[in-house]
């Protein structure tokens, strides 16, 4: 019988799902792109819709659509295979998971159902509650967008959302595994809500699905002992098996498309500050919600961008995250901005205001380095002061540029400001430099290997695995070579079959034929036999 794989593979065009990423250049009967793991200035990333597989000649990257799909989006194959499923209209067998066994995955559906029905609950106590749309309103959310975003809300109780999960089927240890309970010091194997008067922000994986929530405080608990202390503004889900928060950013689902087609990603802070954005006309928005951006962040909005706008809160702690995150995407090679805003104030705030002063802040953004460099001005007492600060804070942006171009350009605005010579900033930021091993990717993949062949091993490997050993092409290749080399070539290269398939498919394009492109790496061969021959003849 047909696997799900199979069925979704058969269905859908590898090209399709790469070209939403990448821009493909047809090639014959292949296709060409820059390729989205590792920088490159020239294309060797190639397609192949007849195999359905691609493969980078440059870094080694290589698979099918699902493993494309996975790395691009930073998702497990589960969510890649329901995701493409739902494009390719196949309808899922249940249990028919690879990579992981039944059990886990059985578990983490059972998780996402949990985390489904937790969300529907939310969304209608937040239509009963009037009180609380009306305040999520007074922060400038229309009620379109709390629908869009499927806000909630978490009602002011022990257990009201415990007790529904479980008159609808979950356990308690579903439950609190999902992340939505707390387990009961006082009375041991019982949990309460996690979430209590809360106002509710679904986290979704790329795919839309929800695998977490963000909670933010609206109200106490009727008759709740006051400790003194005052309740965390938010509290988040914590990590489950679903839900891995150095890979999860909050609307990226919805932004995906829309930071490909405007090549420009804005990174805010929080959620309010997101669905604002987004509402304002700033779709290509995504937000940490509560994290610090993470090296895993990173690899996965580079694949759909390299500009980013940092659109921090106007604060000093949002200045000192802003600082840290600016220079690991600059070591990461994207190109940072940051919109200047209003003192004290964070998008979420100026888009309330007004959503054309957002958008042209946004437009208007300065340079990490020169924003730095004019935001800090103010918290040193004198000159001298400053020019330490700048030295620790900024220099090191001045270091992270790959291009010496950039360096030189940088160093010297930052020379200008504080009136010194752009050799003695330079000199610094190559002391403060920050180390390689900030650089992005957790997931860079070794080098497959170039192919240590000789020219004539190479072409012959190409004929030989691009047309199958059973063709015309690969009997004439036992007569140039010998049978024994041929059949020697063949098994140590097996392991690489897919690769040199690829190399021979990539030299076919629409002028010529597969037939012709073997027969011009046959006489190639030919020519360096001849020659070898002719040279024995004379030594
Ligand atoms: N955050 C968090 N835990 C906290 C405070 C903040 O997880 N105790 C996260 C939230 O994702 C929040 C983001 O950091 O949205 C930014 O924090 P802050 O600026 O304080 O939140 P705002 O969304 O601006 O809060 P408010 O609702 O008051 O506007
Ligand atoms: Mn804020």
């Amino acid at each position: 019988m047909e696997s799900d794989v199979e069925k979704v593979k058969a269905r859908i065009n590898i090209a399709d799902v790469i070209g939403q990423y990448v821009t493909l250049k047809k090639s014959g009967r292949t296709y060409t792109a820059r390729c989205p793991f590792h920088k490159e200035r020239t294309p060797s990333f190639h397609v192949s819709p007849e195999r359905g597989t691609y493969k980078c000649f440059g870094c080694g990257e290589g698979g099918d659509v699902f493993s494309f799909v996975q790395k691009m989006d930073g998702i497990d194959f589960p969510t890649a295979l329901r995701q493409l499923a739902e494009k390719a209209g196949v309808t899922l067998e249940k249990g028919n998971f690879k990579g992981k066994s039944p059990e886990e995955k059985g578990k983490e559906e059972r998780l996402r159902e949990v985390c489904d029905a937790a969300i529907a609950y939310f969304e209608l106590e937040l239509r009963r509650r009037k009180d609380v749309r009306d305040y999520i309103a007074a922060r400038g959310v229309h009620e379109v967008t709390m629908t869009h975003w499927r806000l909630g809300y978490a009602p002011a109780t022990w257990d009201s959302l415990c007790r529904h999960l479980g008159q609808v089927g979950f356990s308690k240890d579903e439950i609190f595994d999902a992340g939505f309970a707390i387990k009961s010091d006082k009375r041991p194997g019982e949990i309460f809500d996690r979430f209590r008067g809360r106002i509710i922000f679904p986290i979704f994986d790329v795919a839309g699905a929800v695998i977490g929530v963000s909670g933010r405080f609206y109200e106490k608990v009727a008759g709740q002992k006051d400790d003194g202390q005052e309740p965390a503004k938010y509290v988040n889900s914590p990590e489950t098996p679903i839900f891995k928060k150095s890979r999860t950013l909050y609307g990226l689902n919805v932004a995906r498309a829309a930071i490909r087609k405007a090549d420009c990603i804005l990174l805010v802070e929080g959620q309010f500050d997101l669905i604002m954005a987004h509402q304002s006309g700033l779709p290509f928005a995504v937000a940490l919600s509560g994290t610090a951006l993470t090296p895993e962040h990173l690899t996965i909005l580079s694949r759909l961008s390299k500009r980013l706008v940092l659109a921090l809160d106007a604060d000093d702690a949002g200045i000192r995250a802003g600082l840290k995150s600016a220079l690991m995407a600059l070591v990461a090679g994207f190109d940072v901005k940051v919109p200047v805003l209003p003192h004290g104030k964070d998008p979420a705030d100026v888009a309330k205001e007004n959503a054309e002063l957002l958008k042209a802040a946004v437009r208007t953004s300065k340079t990490a380095v020169e924003f730095f460099l004019d935001v800090l001005r103010p918290q040193a007492r004198d000159e001298h002061a400053y020019k330490k600060l700048v030295e620790a804070q900024v220099v090191p942006l001045v270091g992270a540029f790959e291009s010496s171009i950039d360096r030189d350009h940088f160093a010297a605005v930052v020379a200008r400001k504080l009136g010194v010579s752009p050799e003695a900033v330079l000199t610094e930021a190559r002391k403060r430099a920050p180390k390689a091993e900030a650089a992005p990717s957790p997931e860079v993949h070794e080098k497959s290997g170039e192919l240590e062949l000789s020219a004539v091993d190479k072409k012959a490997a190409m004929v030989l695995f691009g047309l199958g050993a059973e063709s015309p092409e690969a009997q004439k290749l036992s007569e140039l070579l010998g049978r024994e080399h041929i059949q020697k070539l063949r098994a140590d290269l097996e392991p690489r079959a897919e690769d040199l398939r690829f190399m021979f498919d990539a030299q076919v394009h629409s002028e010529t034929t597969e037939a012709a492109v073997a027969a011009d790496m046959l006489g190639d061969i030919a020519r360096v036999v001849e020659r070898e021959r002719v040279k024995m003849k004379f030594v």
